[in-house]
């Protein structure tokens, strides 16, 4: 075993990395240290598949939104073609950001730096000046460069810098069934990532963003008991009778490959009832759900509406689907993440539901939200705290000895266990310590 004693500017192998997570405890320089950032930035970021965006938000031929995998800028462009690419955000002549804007539409992008043209496809359609190049110039060779491998699930676009490892599919293994309950929440099985985004960045790392079973009542005590007195239904009565006390039904789960979730479905399904009265009183709500039993069957109907496409997933490494929102993390550094929210809107629903999905969204999660800056603090006192590292192991091992393992060969425990973290954790120790 390592004994970390001290700050310690020692460089770290990915290998002696991978041991700062020993299966009940993991240590701070995880979280702290500009070395673990560097291999995960190599071995996480640029070999695993990251989420970077929805099919619908570039809808139109020429949409374009910027994105990053980890550090790296890339453009998620439509094509004039109508297929959806993910290009890296840099010029082939000396390297400029090519697209400078969040997001727009354009039949071209032109390099501020000078002036080469790339169309929606990627190709460099105007060298200016060309004449200054030879015949051993091949324009032809020099569009834009394609993120390694693109793959589509559900109208969500990942992408790997690698050649090769695993087809999205087996990445999402367990994960993909989670995203269906989110695309399923609409009756045509449609998403509508439209609603604009919101960002936030906190002083910590990006791992601390996890699926925390144990915190709510704690972090988010004053607005839990705000909900208590009120005793709403909320979309999917999430918070009724406390889903996040450990003898509720609720459940954490690691559902395999670094992807973990809090499963609130025991409870959701408890208060159908009472769900789905303040759902038939909103405009369309009837409509919903008929049109919910028509599309999925009603037992599944059931399931998709109790649940108001809120899988609670965390998708190792950069996206989770929580609440009515798509959330991309960008680690920036080791104590800085960026995360951008967005919200969805369902397909083939009310405008009124869709608001009301959007208003509960911002209640909790918005700039002025109950919840999110809550989140955002206790990420950076955490990392305050972990700067402390003479005894720095951090203790994981909350529900080990009550775990259980599934037939499909996820591990499930009660909401308030580290289950997630320990199967972030896992999956985190086989990426860095690969060479
Ligand atoms: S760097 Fe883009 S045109 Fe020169
Ligand atoms: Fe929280």
């Amino acid at each position: 075993m390592i004994r970390y004693q001290s700050h310690s500017s020692a460089t770290l192998s990915g290998k002696e990395i991978g041991l700062l997570y020993e299966g009940t405890r993991v240590h701070s320089r995880a979280y702290t240290d500009s070395t673990v950032y560097e291999i995960e930035m190599e071995r996480i970021f640029s070999r695993g598949w990251l989420y970077i965006g929805h099919t619908s938000e570039v809808a139109t031929p020429g949409d374009f939104r910027v994105r990053k995998m980890g550090r790296q800028p890339v453009i998620m462009i439509r094509g004039r073609d109508d297929a959806v690419r993910v290009f890296m955000n840099r010029c082939r002549h000396r390297g400029a950001a090519v697209c400078e804007v969040e997001s727009g539409n354009t039949k071209f992008l032109r390099c501020w730096y000078h002036g080469w043209i790339y169309d929606t496809v990627g190709k460099l359609v105007e060298v200016t000046q060309r004449e200054a190049y030879g015949p051993e110039f091949n324009q032809d060779a020099m569009g834009l460069t394609p993120a390694t491998r693109v793959e589509i699930y559900r109208g969500f676009v990942f992408a790997s810098l690698a050649t090769t490892g695993p087809t999205l599919r087996e990445h999402l293994g367990n994960a993909a069934a989670m995203i269906d309950l989110m695309v399923e929440a609409s009756p045509i099985g449609e998403l509508a990532v439209d609603a604009g985004a919101h960002k936030t960045v906190y002083r910590g790392n990006w791992k601390l963003v996890g699926m925390d079973g144990y915190h709510p009542n704690f972090v988010h005590a004053s607005v839990i008991a705000a909900w208590q007195r009120k005793q709403d239904s909320g979309m999917g009565a999430t918070h009724r009778d406390d889903p996040f006390d450990d003898k509720a039904a609720s459940r954490t789960r690691d559902l395999g490959n670094g992807h973990a979730m809090l499963d609130l479905t025991a409870q959701r399904l408890a208060h159908y009832e009472v769900y789905t009265k303040f759902l038939r009183s909103v405009p369309g709500g009837p409509e919903y759900m008929e049109a919910m039993q028509k599309r999925y069957g009603e037992e599944r109907a059931k399931l998709l509406i109790a649940l108001a496409g809120d899988p609670h997933v965390g998708v190792f490494p950069n996206m989770q689907l929580i609440n009515n929102q798509i959330r991309i993390m960008n680690p920036v550094a080791p104590d800085e993440t960026e995360v951008i929210m967005f919200p969805v809107r369902l397909g083939g629903v009310s405008d009124a539901m869709n608001a009301v999905r959007i208003r509960q969204h911002e209640s909790f999660y918005g700039p002025a939200g109950a919840g999110s800056p809550d989140d955002a603090e206790i990420f950076e006192r955490a990392q305050r705290g972990m700067m402390a590292q003479v005894d720095g192991w951090i203790d994981l091992s909350r529900g080990l000895n009550r775990e259980e393992r599934e037939p499909d060969g996820s591990i499930v425990g009660r909401i308030t266990d580290e289950v997630p973290q320990r199967g972030q954790f896992k999956r985190w120790r086989e990426m860095v310590s690969a060479d």
